[in-house]
Formats: C-alpha cells, structure tokens, sequence
C-alpha cells in the first residue's frame, strides 16, 4: 500500500520502517527539519535497536520518502497514519493540538486530491476524540469528498519496538465501518496476532487500559517487593511462585467490572498487610487506596438507588458472591444496611443465605450480627412484588429465573450482568457494562 505517516517520533519512525520493511511505500510527514533530514539520510531519529539499518534499507529502495508537503503526501498515499503526540499539560489534561492541527491538514489535503482516503489515528487519545474531534475537523475539511476513519492504538515498547511490531499480541481496529476495517487490516498483512474489529471508543478506551494496567503491575509488584524486603523475604521468589498461578493470578479472572469486593479474606489480609508496612514505616499507597476505592463502588450504588427516590427495593443476592452463604463483609450487606439507615423499605432474596439463616453453620452468625436483614429475607417472587427498584447483586441460576416475571413498572439496577444481553419488560440499568 501507499501509506503516508504524519508525526515521525517513537511511533511513526518505527512504523514507517517496519511498514516499508513489509513492501509498503511510505511517505513520513513531520514539521522537524532535522527529522526530515536525517531520514532522508537514512538515518534514525531516536535512537532504537535495529532502527538505523531499517530505515536506511527502507530510503534507499525508495520506500520511504520525507516531505513537509501535507498535499502531497496525501494526494500521493490511499491512507494517512497520525501519528503525532499528545503530551500532557501540567494539570494532566491531554493536549489535543497536534492532533487538531495535523487532521486539519489531512482533510484540506483530502479536499484537494478530491477522491476517497482512509485516516488511521494511531496516537493515544481519550475516548471520544476520533469522533468527537477528529472527525468533524475532516468533515470540514474535506469539504464533502469521501474519507475513512477508524482508531488502531499502537502498543510498542521503547526499546524493542521492532520486535514488538513483528509480535504483537494483537492489531486492534476501531471503527464502525467493515470495509474501513478490512482496508486498515491490510497494512498489517502477514503479522501475527489476532485482528480485532470493535468500536472506535473501545479501542480508544482499551489502550488507556493497557498502560494503565502495566503500571498497576509495577506498582503492585514494587509495594508487594518493598514490605517483603523489610521482612526479610525474598520479594522475587514471592512474585515468581504468584506469577505461576495462571488461573487465579495471571489470567482474565477478576478482570470483568462488577460491584465491590469482600468475603472473609481480601478486604482482612489488605488490612493486615497495609497495617503491618504502616507499623515499620513502609509506605504502600496503592495498596491503601483499594479498600477506599472498593468503599466509593457500595457507595455509588447507593447514591444511585437514593436518587431514583424509590422507597421500596428489592436485592437479588446478598452473599458476599454467588454460590456461597458467607456474609462477612459483604459488599450487599454493607450496601443493604446503607440503605435500610436512609429509610428504604427493603427485601433480598438469596436462597443460599436463606437456607443458611434456617439451618446452615451460619444461622448463629445471622442472629447474632443480622436480625434486621433476617427480617426482611424472603422468596423471589415476593421481592418482585413488593418492589419497584431491584439491585442485582448476583448473577446465577435462581435469579435468572426470575427475569420472565419482570415487569414494566421494575426498574434494575444491574452490577452483574444479569441482564445484560436478556430482554426484558423492565427499565435496566447496567452500572458496570
Ligand atoms: N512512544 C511510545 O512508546 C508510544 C507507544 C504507543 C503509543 N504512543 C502514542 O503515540 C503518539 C506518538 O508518540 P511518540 O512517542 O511517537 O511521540 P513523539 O513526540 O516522539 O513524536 C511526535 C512527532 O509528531 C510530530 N508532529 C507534531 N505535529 C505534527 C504535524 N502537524 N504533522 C506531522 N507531524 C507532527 C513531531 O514533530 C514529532 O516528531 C502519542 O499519542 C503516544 O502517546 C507512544
């Protein structure tokens, strides 16, 4: 393909040597003369392993040309790469200028060449902003003649980029059109790795959400690593041994959004863990942060139930999860004893806890710690009836069962997924999906 790739930084640099490495032919754009130059000279602006013999192969074949002529570069190409920057502003704000400046230019470009051209955003923009703003700067820019967008985040790292381009551990394309997604997937032709087709917004959002998480890695390795080291333990073997965990540990499980945690050992052994680094002076914020930060989700929801103003409610699940009658700390208890303070009138059906309340090891516990929430334990049926806003707090067979016997006058507060995807003659709000 003819592909024309505007910002010749880390990214661009990179891509246009790999791209023309793979047959394409690119023409790099950027406003830095001594950039330009230096390409031109076959040269590598930055310095990255393999980049210098890469781009001097791609410009002495001819695959890779430099110019500052945006009109050009687009009249000449059938697809425009943004590559530019989008640092961030003291206050953390992301700067859009780069981004306005350079689609600006692609679209008058368009407007010229006066024939269809497909636009890639490649930069790390929030979610919203290819549509929100890419799109209507091209859609006055072009003045009317046809163009392409879509969003495909780019996931190399510093360093071994090369690598990284040949291994990727997948092309992500956002954009609401099929063809513009099999156009764009042609430019990866022959890499491995899954193609992914999604929205333009999720592929915005699902970048901020890899770096995100690899700086959650780090962090949580380094916090684990710094109370290790204080007591004596060797932090590489701990994080060694919990990284062979590929089940619970390094896999997708607890990687789906859904209301809080609890139960009788992550909010305890957080606790346990954080007081001791406080107790010999080690500080651990991210570790603090969490049962914070689990707190704000209960207290989310019940903002959310308290201004639907509706005084009688029903809960679906009150475990602390499905599949268990264990109530201590549970996050529907908590979310449950909120609300019963503010007035509500409130109902829960779990048939576990029930059963438990009844008979099980944990009767002794209900009476003692919950009478009140004993009271108000009933059957499914007579939670729907009594009420006109259903939290569902869990996700499993017996409330599946009750979802044929909504009705219009229900509204759901969904925080499992209950719903999600089920029709319904409820009104239903999904807080997490
Ligand atoms: N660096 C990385 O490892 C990496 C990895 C993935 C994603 N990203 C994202 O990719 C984007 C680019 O990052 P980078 O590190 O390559 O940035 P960079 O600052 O190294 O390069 C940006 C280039 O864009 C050029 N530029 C500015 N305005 C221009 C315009 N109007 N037309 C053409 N070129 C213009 C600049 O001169 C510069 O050479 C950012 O959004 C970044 O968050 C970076």
């Amino acid at each position: 393909m003819r592909i024309s790739v505007f910002g010749m930084g880390y990214v661009g640099a990179t891509t246009s040597a790999c791209l023309a490495k793979e047959g394409h032919s690119i023409i790099g754009v950027d406003p830095d003369e001594n950039k330009r130059s230096q390409i031109s000279a076959g040269q590598s602006p930055i310095v990255e392993e393999g980049l210098d013999d890469l781009i001097a192969d791609g410009v002495r074949q001819g695959r890779i040309v430099m110019t500052d002529d945006y009109t050009q570069a687009v009249a000449e190409t059938e697809m425009s790469l943004i590559c530019v920057g989008t640092p961030s502003r003291r206050n953390g704000s992301l700067r859009t200028d780069f981004l306005e400046k350079v689609a600006r230019e692609i679209g008058e470009a368009i407007r010229k060449k006066g024939s269809r051209h497909s636009v890639v955003v490649r930069s790390t923009v929030l979610p919203g902003t290819t549509e929100g703003l890419v799109r209507p700067i091209l859609e006055e820019a072009t003045g009317g003649v046809p163009f392409g967008l879509s969003m495909n985040p780019e996931f190399l790292r510093e360093g071994v980029s090369i690598y990284d381009f040949y291994n990727p551990p997948f092309t992500v394309i956002g954009t609401d059109s099929k063809d513009e997604f099999e156009r764009v997937k042609l430019v990866y032709e022959g890499l491995p790795g899954e193609m992914i087709h999604c929205a333009v917004p999720t592929a915005e959002a699902m970048k901020y959400g890899c770096n995100i998480f690899h700086a959650i890695k780090i962090t949580f390795a380094n916090e684990m690593g710094m109370l290790c080291k204080r007591l004596g333990v060797d932090s590489g073997e701990v994080m060694d041994i919990l990284c062979r965990d590929t089940k619970l540990n390094i896999s997708a499980r607890y990687m789906k959004p859904g209301f809080a945690f609890g139960g009788s050992c992550l909010p305890k052994d957080l606790r346990g863990y954080t007081y001791k680094a406080r107790e010999m002076d080690v500080p651990l914020p991210m570790f603090e942060g969490i049962l914070a930060s689990n707190r704000t989700q209960i207290e989310r929801v019940a903002d959310r139930v308290l201004e639907t103003k509706q005084k009688k409610v029903g809960m679906l699940g009150i475990a602390f999860k499905e599949g268990t009658d264990d109530l201590r700390e549970s996050p529907l208890v908590t979310l449950a004893e909120i609300l019963i303070g503010k007035g509500i009138d409130m109902r829960v059906f779990d048939p576990n806890v029930h059963y438990a309340s009844l008979y099980g090891s944990n009767k002794e516990f209900i009476d003692r710690e919950l009478p009140h929430l004993k009271k108000i334990l009933v059957g499914g049926e007579e939670v729907l009836q009594h009420a006109n806003l259903i939290i569902a707090g869990h996700k499993a067979a017996p409330y599946e069962g009750l979802i044929p016997l909504l009705e219009e006058r229900h509204q759901v507060l969904d925080l499992t997924g209950l719903l999600r995807d089920v029709p319904t003659r409820a009104s239903v709000d999904g807080l997490y999906w």
